[in-house]
């Protein structure tokens, strides 16, 4: 077991919400299709002049106000994005940036939706092996400024966020008791952002082309996600040595109802278990899971010492799974 206590969570989410009946207005879909076959009726989009540094210290901010610690008491600083402000340097970087802070590690985690679980079992394995002993795990995105707002196949399925986890060395049993992660790189062009890498960097064309927005093959992601979600988390409740019934909370990566119910369904966890977020906030990638445990901790359904199952799948394809005992 990986021993950390999660000192507090918070989450910043944009004020302007965008409801399936505005998008009814702008693209041809209608709220039916988008409940039918996601689950959203409404998301959250960042003003034009705000990007996903500065969701993630308004995150940051208010998770160390919370756990009472100063941001220059971290030893790291993990920002889990697939939106970062810029290529260099990292948004953890911007972040530090904007709060002027000085001295903690900083660095982004780029693994799609999957990212903050990969930014907790960093923060984890460094805070087991004395790399760190309080670290900052953000999870935070502005999809709604990578997405093709005339594609209606996938400019309904995303929103704005960010959410942030301070955890911190304990001798107690918290922390992971049990994970599973991996990655299958030879379906990254399944769900990618084309251009404005070093493959194709950002040109006339490229932006003609609208080539900088998400591009993805929905059905083929949503049968590898049912697969990878649901078996990380039976692998990582095997590796933690617990059952079903066991877990308290069940919080998997808020992309669609319908991959979430599957996932569920075939963890054999109990439905009232799984915490869903989606229809409000749409699919906020690397942000959905760090914003729906603090949702759950803000309305009471954890306490001391509960487990909590987290599954994700991402672009790359990325997938990771923990069980968490809070
Ligand atoms: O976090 C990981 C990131 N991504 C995901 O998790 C997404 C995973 N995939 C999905 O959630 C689903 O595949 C979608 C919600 C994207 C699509 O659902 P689907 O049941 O796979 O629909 P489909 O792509 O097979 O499309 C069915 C029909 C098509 O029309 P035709 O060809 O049957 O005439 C689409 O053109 O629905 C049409 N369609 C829409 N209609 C109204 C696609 N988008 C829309 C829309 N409104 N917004």
């Amino acid at each position: 077991m990986r021993r950390f206590k999660i000192l507090a969570t918070a989450r910043a989410l944009p004020p302007r919400v965008l409801t399936n009946a505005e998008l009814e207005t702008m693209i041809d879909t209608t709220d039916q299709w988008i409940v039918e076959r996601t689950g959203i009726r409404e998301r959250r989009i960042a003003a034009p002049e705000v990007a996903t540094s500065d969701l993630a210290a308004e995150a940051l901010l208010s998770a160390c106000g919370a756990a009472g610690l100063e941001p220059d008491a971290l030893d790291v600083l993990i920002v889990a994005t697939s939106t970062p402000d810029t290529l260099f340097p990292s948004t953890a970087c911007w972040v530090q940036h904007k709060l002027g802070l000085r001295g903690p590690a900083a660095f982004d985690v780029s693994a799609g939706c999957s990212g903050w679980l990969y930014g907790m079992e960093l923060a984890a394995s460094l805070i087991a092996g004395g790399g760190a002993r309080t670290a900052a795990v953000v999870g935070a995105e502005v999809m709604s400024k990578v997405v093709n707002w005339e594609d209606r196949s996938t400019c309904v399925l995303f929103g704005d966020g960010a959410g942030a986890a301070i955890l911190t060395a304990c001798e107690e049993d918290r922390g992971l008791l049990g994970s599973a992660w991996g990655a299958d790189g030879t379906l990254a062009r399944v769900l990618y952002q084309p251009a404005g890498g070093t493959r194709q960097p950002a040109s006339a064309e490229s932006v003609a082309a609208r080539a900088h927005t998400v591009h993805m093959e929905g059905n083929t992601v949503f049968k590898h996600a049912v697969t990878a979600m649901s078996e990380g988390a039976i692998e990582a409740l095997k590796r933690a040595g617990v059952t079903p019934e066991d877990v308290t909370l069940l919080i998997p990566h808020q992309a669609n109802t319908r991959i979430m119910e599957a996932t569920r369904a075939r963890t054999a966890i109990a439905p009232a278990k799984m915490v869903s977020i989606v229809d409000r906030y749409g699919n906020m990638s690397a942000a959905t899971i760090p914003v729906a445990l603090d949702e759950a901790r803000a309305a009471g359904r954890l306490k001391d010492g509960d487990l909590v199952a987290m599954t994700a799948f991402g672009t790359g394809f990325t997938w990771a799974a923990q069980v968490l005992r809070v």
